[in-house]
């Protein structure tokens, strides 16, 4: 995929009104319905400044949860436009609708300098559908469109590939940055290069698995796609997560690994329990001779000190998945072991999105990282090696 893309700093903005695809999805307490976690309006505060301070009129959009082609107000941006305002410190409009009267109106007004914010684009079932008709619509109210929603950016939506067929489409900062960090760890790496993968499923994995084992020096696995693995080769894994489906993609693996001198590490020992339970007993057993009334929940503590150990001497680590339930204090060492490496490292550290990112900031360990991705899919898929509509569609 070609990451060489136009970004805002290559164009005038200048008087122009700029159609500017955030990444708002943000959580929201199921009670109050109050934003819990800010973290992407301020990524997404760098382009907005910018383009404000360089003269543009900013009519952002973006989606929040997946209200299906329905009018939900329990998913209106409308808070999102608030906090906004507030660390913007300027007013915000929100627009009633999406491409109704109302956003039509208000972005007919939008002086440079000025910014407003559409309804949540997913009220529109021609959101998700990419239909021309829609993104044709969105497109009318602006000049220029500014591609900003990393989150979103393999998706084939109207509001983040369908728009770029009326205006010119260049990247924000925080597309722009993710391309460069991500694309350069894949396509230039500092090595040795070692990947972690981890997460419950190598069917969620397979692309990444297979294209990281022709980039990376060393691949090591956890989590509970590590069973598969284990099982593929013979081991007894009780009663632990397996896809015998994948048996053999996990053979074919192992394979790729010699056959291109990549260091495929699985665990050796596994934190094994009878039941799914935080308060279930943690016991420490080889990983291929897991008691047949044992499930394992996290990597054991041999695993975690050679895991340590190669992330300690590696250039470039990449992270995604983590090592066991973290969410479970019994069960959480491997993630925390994990991390813990990754920020004590001189390597460049990037984690890939995701519930490896949520574990690094439960952990307290987030602003050791060299760079969070603001992506889950989207990273998963960029370390895919696969094309992403919502950057290939940016001018080169
Ligand atoms: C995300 O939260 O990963 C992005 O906002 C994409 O959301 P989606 O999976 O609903 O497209």
């Amino acid at each position: 995929m070609n990451y060489n893309k136009k970004s805002v700093k290559d164009i005038d903005v200048k008087g122009k009104k700029v159609l500017l695809r955030c990444d708002f999805n943000v959580p929201l307490d199921k009670e109050t319905g109050e934003i819990t976690d800010n973290k992407r309006i301020i990524a997404s505060l760098p382009t907005i400044k910018y383009l404000l301070e360089n003269g543009a009129a900013v009519i952002a959009c973006s989606h929040l949860g997946r209200p299906k082609g329905e009018f939900k107000p329990e998913l209106s941006l409308a808070p999102v436009a608030a906090r906004l305002s507030e660390l913007l410190g300027i007013p915000v409009k929100c627009a009633k609708d999406v491409i109704g009267e109302d956003a039509k109106a208000l972005a007919a007004d939008l002086k440079p300098g000025e910014i407003m914010l559409l309804e949540n684009v997913r009220y529109h079932k021609e959101e998700t559908k990419n239909v021309p008709e829609f993104a044709q619509e969105l497109a009318s109210m602006a000049e220029i469109f500014v591609s900003d929603a990393f989150g979103t950016v393999h998706r084939a939506h109207a509001s983040t590939e369908g728009v770029s067929h009326y205006l010119p489409a260049v990247s924000g900062f925080l597309v722009a940055k993710e391309l460069e960090v991500l694309g350069g760890a894949l396509d230039e790496p500092k090595r040795p290069f070692v990947a972690i993968l981890g997460g419950s499923k190598v069917s969620d994995k397979l692309g990444v698995i297979s294209n990281l084992l022709e980039k990376a020096d060393a691949l090591l696995i956890g989590g509970g796609m590590a069973y598969t693995f284990v099982k593929a080769q013979g081991g007894n894994i009780g009663q632990s997560l397996c896809e015998d489906d994948k048996l053999d993609y996990a053979l074919e693996m192992i394979e790729k690994a010699k056959k291109n001198g990549v260091k495929l590490l699985l665990p050796t020992d596994t934190i094994a329990a009878a039941e799914f339970s935080p308060d279930a007993e943690p016991v420490v057993v080889p990983t291929n001779a897991i008691g047949d009334d044992l499930m394992g929940l996290d990597i054991g503590p041999d695993t975690r000190a050679a895991y340590a150990e190669e992330i300690k001497n590696a250039a470039t680590v990449v992270w995604n998945g983590p090592m066991g339930v973290f969410e479970f204090a019994n069960f959480a060492n491997g993630t925390i072991e994990v991390a813990k490496a990754l920020a004590a490292s001189d390597a460049f550290s990037i984690i890939g999105g995701g519930d490896s990112a949520a574990a690094a900031k439960k952990f307290g360990l987030a602003d050791q990282i060299s760079h969070i991705s603001t992506g889950g899919g989207a990273s998963l898929e960029f370390l895919e090696g696969k094309e992403l509509p919502g950057v290939a569609c940016l001018l080169d």
